[in-house]
């Protein structure tokens, strides 16, 4: 039975005909005019069709602050040359992290609007996320389409790797064959337990399932990449796909979890949208980079006021959360928090993460022909200075740390089913601290250098 079919048949699950004048209805049914009304989507595809690097090299894209190494002593020593890419480099990376993030949520816009299909008095809602998961789809695009062009006039082919499979003899292939079944077999067990777990957990609630995990029964969707592979494994967010596919509430749970993703990118595409603002009023050259996050900071405003909405409101009208259900949404923003907000790059302004993930890209970048390919030695005598002393660029990654945990506390304060370590975001604020991640930076550092000098 398709989406559309199952909508016309259910209309009193969950009683909600009296709720019809809902003020969060009235918001969601304006969301969805107002985002099809305005819709940029053909005008960011058209912006990366024609992006042409030459033409957009000669010009930050934003603030200089937005800028790879910003505020390190390497920076203050860079040739004008090397600050423009690593501002450029910086868009590229951050909009690379935000198509892999974009990535995840059009899979789970599908499952949790499978589950929605089935309350009665969600369709404009579902409409609305499949209208969203279409304009992901374009975005993702243009950002790769644009990082693409911008990482090979900067950086050369070679950053994208070798060809693997040259380099792979018929014995290794036959391994690596024996292995994926090896892997398969062993998936097939944990996808069992999963789904055992999941129903167990959700007994009663059969009739909630998601159309689309139910589509696609012969195998589990996963997320990897983007803020899902910095959060937990696969195997974590298959168990994850089946229980934000199963049950109302989890389904708008995992609306407080999109939610961190919207206002982690909203941290630093604002500055991009200002700056659009500030050249078209004076009738400067607009970059195209800046241009595409200034469209898609309008689209994706929708796609924030229904996360904050769903998340916010929407999940009062179905049954109240079992313990399981607490527990799981409390574990759920305890790994985002961990994952992807406790720490405070050195190099990645709006980054809270550790430099650790990023330690062999910088090295990449030091030895790459942008710094006339650097000596191994130099190359781990500017990290140690960029990662591992204090400097400037921590203090401004600091100041959009306070702003964006000022943003988390306000929104996670109203979920009364949330401990206190996530609403207050604890593990957040715990990581804004420049000692911290310089410690943790020296441990990192000397590892690395291990590794290469071995
Ligand atoms: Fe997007
Ligand atoms: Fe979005």
């Amino acid at each position: 039975m398709s989406i559309v079919n199952v909508l016309n048949k259910k209309t009193t699950d969950l009683n909600i005909s009296g709720d019809k004048h809902k003020k969060h209805l009235q918001v969601i049914q304006k969301t969805y005019q107002n985002n099809i009304e305005s819709d940029y989507t053909e005008k960011i595809e058209a912006l990366g069709k024609n992006f042409d690097y030459s033409t957009n090299s000669n010009h930050f894209w934003g603030d200089r602050q937005l800028s790879t190494l910003y505020g390190s002593p390497l920076y203050e020593q860079a040739s004008h040359a090397q600050k423009l890419a690593l501002n450029h480099l910086y868009w590229v990376g951050q909009y690379q992290h935000t198509a892999s993030a974009e990535a995840n949520t059009m899979l789970y816009n599908q499952i949790t609007s499978g589950v929605f299909a089935h309350v009665g008095g969600y369709e404009t809602l579902c409409q609305e996320l499949d209208f969203e998961t279409t304009q992901e789809r374009h975005h993702i695009n243009t950002f790769h389409k644009i990082g693409y062009k911008t990482k090979i006039a900067l950086l050369g082919k070679e950053s994208f790797g070798n060809s693997l499979h040259k380099k792979l003899n018929h014995q290794t292939q036959n391994n690596l064959l024996q292995k994926f079944r090896e892997l398969h077999n062993k998936e097939s067990i944990q996808d069992f337990t999963f789904r055992f777990l999941t129903k167990l957990m959700h007994q009663g609630k059969e009739n909630y399932y998601s159309e689309y995990l139910k589509q696609k029964s012969n195998s589990i969707p996963t997320a990897t990449g983007g803020l899902a592979g910095v959060t937990a494994s696969p195997s974590v967010f298959k168990y994850l796909s089946l229980n934000w596919g199963s049950s109302p509430f989890l389904a708008a749970q995992y609306y407080s979890a999109r939610m961190v993703a919207n206002m982690s990118l909203k941290t630093y595409e604002y500055h991009y949208y200002k700056h659009f603002r500030e050249l078209e009023k004076k009738g400067e050259f607009i970059p195209t980079p800046i241009a595409v996050s200034y469209y898609h900071l309008l689209d994706e405003s929708f796609h924030t006021t229904m996360s904050q909405t769903i998340a916010q409101e929407v999940y009062k009208d179905f049954p109240k959360p079992t313990t399981y259900e607490k527990l799981l949404s409390n574990v759920i923003i305890l790994l985002l928090q961990r994952g992807l907000l406790s720490g405070l790059s050195a190099a990645l302004p709006a980054t809270f993460r550790d430099d650790v993930n990023f330690i062999p890209s910088y090295y990449r970048l030091l030895t790459s022909p942008l710094f006339n390919q650097m000596h191994q030695q130099d190359a781990l005598h500017w990290m140690k200075k960029c990662l591992c002393e204090e400097h400037e660029g921590f203090y401004v990654n600091l100041k959009y740390h306070q702003s964006l945990l000022n943003d988390l506390r306000r929104f996670f304060d109203r979920l009364e089913y949330l401990w206190p370590v996530n609403r207050k975001m604890r593990l957040m604020a715990e990581g804004g601290s420049i000692e911290k991640a310089i410690k943790r930076n020296q441990i990192a550092f000397k590892q690395f250098v291990t590794s290469v000098t071995a």
